[in-house]
Parts: structure tokens; C-alpha cells; sequence
């Protein structure tokens, strides 16, 4: 499977702290925002990642991950013109997604919690159809909004629904057959002039073949869209982090811990960062193996 990582867009919401940088490039705490989208593929098992981004902006990213190779990753770069919606990135990867299955991430979501690595690993599995999430949230008006029978099928899916059929939020981390592309390309644009993601999910519920399963109580999905969630999404990693002295998406360590980077790539992470927590963090997780 491969993974892309949408992080483009015109930020507005943000402005001015977007006005001259990528929201995905902002800081949540300690890391910047695309790293907890990248630790979520890689979590999943992807090594193969697309980032897409705006042409301002793409830079930010190449500078940030080069080639992938320094956390054993294999990243590549494609930039969207405009923000036409979330469904373009199939048509942007079509090349990168070749025959494959893929997964699309957006850049802004955040996701923590119990066992999500085995429910990611799980997802990535997919051999027919599409799956997505239902997580429930107190205002799914502001979100895709799935709704389910009592066996868990999909009943609908709709897009900022003024009347909500359920309070099932659809968090930005979808999973799909080759199918996708062709689907993408076959969407209009909605009234709103973009590609809605909805709309593919749509069609794959028309085929019968959309899945959705719930995140639980124990999972974390914030909002990084506005001035407080940011600020509280980076007190949530803080007080994790200093709670448990276990990091949030650091992704030099899951990249040593998956057998993707050698010890020694990962003491030049620490070295090269050795001034901060951050650095001491991978140095210890170096040393601990050495004990
Ligand atoms: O966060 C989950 C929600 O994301 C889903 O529940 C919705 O179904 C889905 O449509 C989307 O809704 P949003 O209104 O939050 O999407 P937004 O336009 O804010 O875009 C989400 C991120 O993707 C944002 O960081 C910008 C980026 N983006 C967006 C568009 C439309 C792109 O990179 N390119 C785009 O063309």
C-alpha cells in the first residue's frame, strides 16, 4: 500500500500565522504538524509516501524530508495548483499509486490513541473497496458524517449536512482499492467548486463496497483548523510526553523501532538535534537497546 499526505490548501482559517508559511509546517508542540500524519502512515506500515502541497509551499517539505531515506522511507513530491478539493490527490498520484492500494492522510489531522497501530496495520490490509472512520464528536455538522445500521453498515455518507443524521465525524484518514483513481476522476465538482472526498466514498457505498469502523473513546482526533485547537492539540502532546516521557509521532523512532533506520542513523538524529529534549529523547532510545 501507499500512502499520501495532502497538505496544501490556502490555510485562511490561520491567517495571518498562514499568511507566508504551511500550516502543516506549524509547530505542535515540539514537531512540526505533518510529522503526526507521517508517523500515522508509517505506523500503518507505508513506506512509500506522496506529499502534496501548494507550489509556495512544497518546498518546506522536501527541505524538511528530502528523499525519506534518513528515516527509511522512500518520499516523493507533487504539487497541487489549486486547492480543488481533497479527491484531486488521486488524480495528482495517479503515477505514484500505479497499480496499488493507497491511503490518503490530510496534513492537519492528528490522530492518538490506544491500539492504533494494530487497528492502522489492520486498515492497510484492505483488499477490496474503501475504509473509513466514524468518530463521534459534538458538532458533525463541520464534517463528512457517516451514518450506520446496527450491523455497523454504512447507511450514508454526506458532507456538512445541516442536519446531521448521526454524530459520527469522518476524521481525514481514508483507505482504498486501485479503484480511487478512477473513481476521483470520474466526481464533478460540488457546489463549492471542489472534489469532495465524500463524493468518492459515495460511489464506493453505491458499489457496495464502503467500509467504516469506529474509533473509539480511547482515541485521540484533534482539531487543528483554528488559534485554540492548535493551542490545545499542543498542550495534549505536551502533557503526554511529560506524563509517560514516551514521545507523540516521533518519527526517528518508529522508524528505528519498525527496523527501518539503523542505530547509527538514529544517533545522527540525536546528534543533530542534540540541544533540545527532542534529541536526548532519540539519544536515549538508541541507548536503551544497549543496555
Ligand atoms: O478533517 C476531516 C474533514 O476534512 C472531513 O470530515 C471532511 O469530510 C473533508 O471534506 C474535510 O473537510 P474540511 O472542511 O476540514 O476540509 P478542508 O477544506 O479544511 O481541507 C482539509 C485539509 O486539506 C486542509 O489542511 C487543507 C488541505 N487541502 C484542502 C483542499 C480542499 C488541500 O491540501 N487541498 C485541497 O484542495
Amino acid at each position: 500500500m501507499k500512502g499520501i499526505i495532502l497538505a496544501g490548501g490556502s490555510g485562511t482559517r490561520l491567517h495571518p500565522i498562514t499568511r507566508s508559511i504551511s500550516k502543516q509546517i506549524l509547530p505542535i508542540y515540539d514537531k512540526p504538524m505533518v510529522y503526526y500524519p507521517l508517523s500515522v502512515l508509517m505506523l500503518a506500515g507505508i513506506r512509500e509516501i506522496l506529499i502534496i502541497s501548494t507550489p509556495q509551499d512544497i518546498h518546506c517539505f522536501e527541505d524538511l524530508f528530502g528523499d525519506g531515506s534518513a528515516y527509511g522511507l522512500d518520499i516523493s513530491y507533487t504539487v497541487q495548483n489549486a486547492p480543488n478539493g481533497l479527491a484531486e490527490a488521486f488524480i495528482l498520484g495517479e503515477k505514484f499509486i500505479g497499480n496499488d492500494s493507497v491511503s490518503l492522510i490530510l496534513g492537519d489531522n492528528v490522530f492518538y490513541g490506544r491500539q492504533l497501530s494494530s487497528l492502522l496495520q489492520n486498515a492497510a490490509n484492505i483488499q477490496e473497496g474503501a475504509l473509513i472512520f466514524g468518530y463521534y464528536v459534538n458538532n458533525p455538522s463541520s464534517f463528512g458524517v457517516v451514518e450506520f445500521d446496527g450491523d455497523m453498515n454504512v447507511l450514508s455518507i454526506e458532507e456538512k449536512p445541516t442536519n446531521p443524521r448521526s454524530k459520527y465525524a469522518v476524521p481525514g484518514l481514508y483507505f482504498y482499492d486501485n479503484q480511487v483513481v478512477d473513481i476521483a476522476k470520474s466526481i464533478k465538482p460540488s457546489p463549492r467548486g471542489e472534489l469532495e472526498i465524500t463524493d468518492v466514498h459515495k460511489e464506493y457505498l453505491r458499489r457496495g463496497q464502503l467500509k467504516a469502523e469506529l474509533f473509539g473513546r480511547g482515541m485521540a482526533w484533534l482539531d487543528t483548523g483554528t488559534y485554540d485547537g492548535l493551542l490545545e492539540a499542543a498542550e495534549f502532546v505536551s502533557i503526554l510526553q511529560k506524563r509517560q516521557g514516551l514521545y507523540v509521532a516521533c518519527i526517528e523512532e518508529i522508524a528505528y523501532r519498525k527496523g527501518l533506520i539503523t542505530k547509527e542513523t538514529l544517533l545522527n538524529h540525536a546528534e543533530s538535534m542534540s540541544k533540545t529534549d527532542y534529541g536526548r529523547y532519540l539519544q536515549q532510545i538508541a541507548e536503551e537497546e544497549l543496555r
